[in-house]
């Protein structure tokens, strides 16, 4: 008998653990041969733990588990019973290209990768020159996934052009927006894709060494990495020939140490340094200097978790996906007041309204949803008047809004905007590398503000908005110019919130 239960996090967070140890209790007692592959997650975290059995007529799904549903499985008279995991709804609908292994497979058997298509992608890099590798991410119209949708194609052709003795790839996996985790779970759930992507990159580019650096808060994440690093260099996947290529490539994975603005890319190679995690000044840019002063590709886990299927299937299969100039897929992280979150890959160009009222099922405390944050603590917030906006970089943008790293919060009609607005000031201040005046002392001067607003001081409405525009164009980084991002929009489509003590006085 053959059983799936994952050993991603959110799993784990869920008795993921104590459920798999009663399924090894419960077939021995039996007298089953059990093999239980601990899997990644198939991003459905209200069923978690779920736990498929292998059958001849495909995978069956039974969540979300306990310990005191297992002999209920066993038996064949389990209410979790959910029928063929493939069959699952939210399942069905994806386009999983980036995650199409993860929950798959077992993480760290090579054999089950390269089974599902794993190590094709390189096979055929291998075959190409580097120019014609670079060109092939610039026509899968591939945009960095951690945010900022800067093209992949021109970043590595960048690196790859730089004159230098030595050049890196850094995998940045200092997944640090709240509601986001589409990173972890494809390093816990498929972490050879990441090695491969990064591999291919490396050759592209002519690095030779690359680094993830995973923050410390992911420690399975980190466990997981650090094996399969293990296990591809074994295989001759890593390390002086590549598959026997003559190309050579090694990667390492480093922890962080908890800082938001570490996710910032120069800081992040500051903290790589061993140094202080402070942002530097750009330029420049990490491409022509940036680890030990050296050309460096700074990617997301997703874009390089999104090269390999680019380089199986091909750029142009891949390009076909999406809306405009946002193409491919995107992993959606939805969190917050749902009845459903997880992740859900899905090509661009779906509205907000679809995924909120539709993937998401509304919320889960049953009232109705005021307002949903998109792209992270630095995100704008959207009212329900903007959920026909598609999911795309310029589509966001053109609303006052960002993609970010694709994570959305829902809240429902009990969230106050105002303290929404106070806690994005306040995190800004808590995280800020204090380099630039605008956000170090800007977020300190924008609680204060929010503040005296919430006393009833609507007098300081306009000192907030001209604070916001100083902190949007004069700081550094994304932090400091991001943070005006959730305060403006909180301001601007939920204005009662900040006339409410006003009002309530003058009653
Ligand atoms: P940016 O727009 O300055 O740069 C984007 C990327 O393109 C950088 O890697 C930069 O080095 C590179 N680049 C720019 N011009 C280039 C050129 N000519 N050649 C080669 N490379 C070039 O944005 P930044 O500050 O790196 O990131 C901001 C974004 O990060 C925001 O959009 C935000 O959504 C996102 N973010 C993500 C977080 C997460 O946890 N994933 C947390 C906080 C912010
Ligand atoms: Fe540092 Fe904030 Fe300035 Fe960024 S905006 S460099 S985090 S002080």
């Amino acid at each position: 008998m053959k059983i799936y239960l994952p050993l991603d996090a959110a799993a784990k967070a869920l008795g993921a653990d104590d459920v798999a140890k009663a399924v090894q209790a419960e077939a021995a007692k039996r007298g089953i041969d059990l093999t239980l592959v601990r899997n990644g997650s198939r991003g459905m975290v209200w069923l978690e733990p779920l736990l498929e059995v292998e059958t001849p007529e495909g995978r069956m799904a039974y969540g979300p588990m306990t310990v005191a549903d297992v002999a209920g499985v066993f038996d064949g008279s389990s209410a979790k019973a959910l029928g063929r995991t493939d069959d699952l709804p939210w399942l069905r609908a994806q386009t999983r290209l980036t995650f199409a292994r993860c929950g798959v497979i077992d993480p760290l058997s090579l054999d089950d990768y390269k089974a599902h298509g794993g190590y094709a992608g390189l096979t055929r890099a291998l075959t190409m020159t580097g120019a014609e590798i670079v060109a092939e991410v610039s026509a899968s119209g591939l945009r960095g996934r951690g945010g900022a949708g800067f093209p992949t194609g021109i970043k590595w052709k960048t690196v790859a052009e730089a004159k230098a003795d030595q050049k890196y790839i850094v995998c940045n996996a200092d997944e640090g927006d709240s509601g986001t985790f589409a990173d972890r779970m494809i390093m816990e759930g498929d972490p050879f894709t990441l090695i491969e992507g990064m591999t291919i990159a490396g050759i592209a580019c002519g690095a030779t060494k690359g680094y993830v650096y995973l923050r410390s808060e992911y420690p399975d994440a980190i466990a997981v990495m650090e094996q399969a690093v293990r296990i591809a260099r074994t295989a001759g996947l890593l390390g002086a020939s590549v598959a026997g290529s003559g190309f050579a490539f090694d990667m390492e994975i480093r922890s962080g140490a908890g800082a938001y603005v570490c996710g910032e890319e120069t800081s992040l190679l500051n903290s790589l340094e061993g140094k202080r995690g402070v942002v530097r000044a750009k330029p420049p840019l990490p491409a022509l200097e940036g680890f030990l002063g050296k050309p460096t590709v700074v990617n997301n886990v997703i874009s390089l978790a999104t090269i390999p299927v680019i380089f199986e299937k091909g750029a142009a299969f891949y390009q076909n996906f999406g809306l405009g100039r946002s193409r491919g897929t995107i992993p959606l992280q939805i969190a917050g007041n749902v009845k459903y979150g997880g992740l859900y890959e899905i090509a661009f160009g779906l509205t907000l309204g679809e995924i909120i009222d539709g993937i998401a099922g509304g919320t889960s405390s049953g009232r109705p949803v005021k307002a949903v944050q998109v792209g992270g603590p630095l995100g704008a917030y959207f009212p329900r008047a903007l959920f026909d906006t598609p999911f795309g970089y310029e589509e966001y943008a053109g609303k006052g809004g960002l993609i970010g790293h694709a994570g959305i919060t829902v809240f429902d009609d009990s969230a106050d905007m105002l303290k929404q607005a106070r806690f994005a000031m306040e995190f800004c201040a808590i995280e800020s590398c204090g380099k630039c005046t605008p956000c170090r002392i800007g977020a300190v001067r924008g609680v204060e503000t929010v503040d005296r607003i919430a006393r009833g001081d609507t007098a300081a409405i306009p000192l907030l908005t001209d604070l916001c525009d100083t902190m949007k164009s004069g700081s550094l980084c994304a932090l400091g110019g991001f943070t005006p991002y959730p305060v403006m929009s909180a301001l601007t489509h939920f204005p009662d919130d900040f006339h409410a003590t006003a009002k309530e006085a003058a009653e």
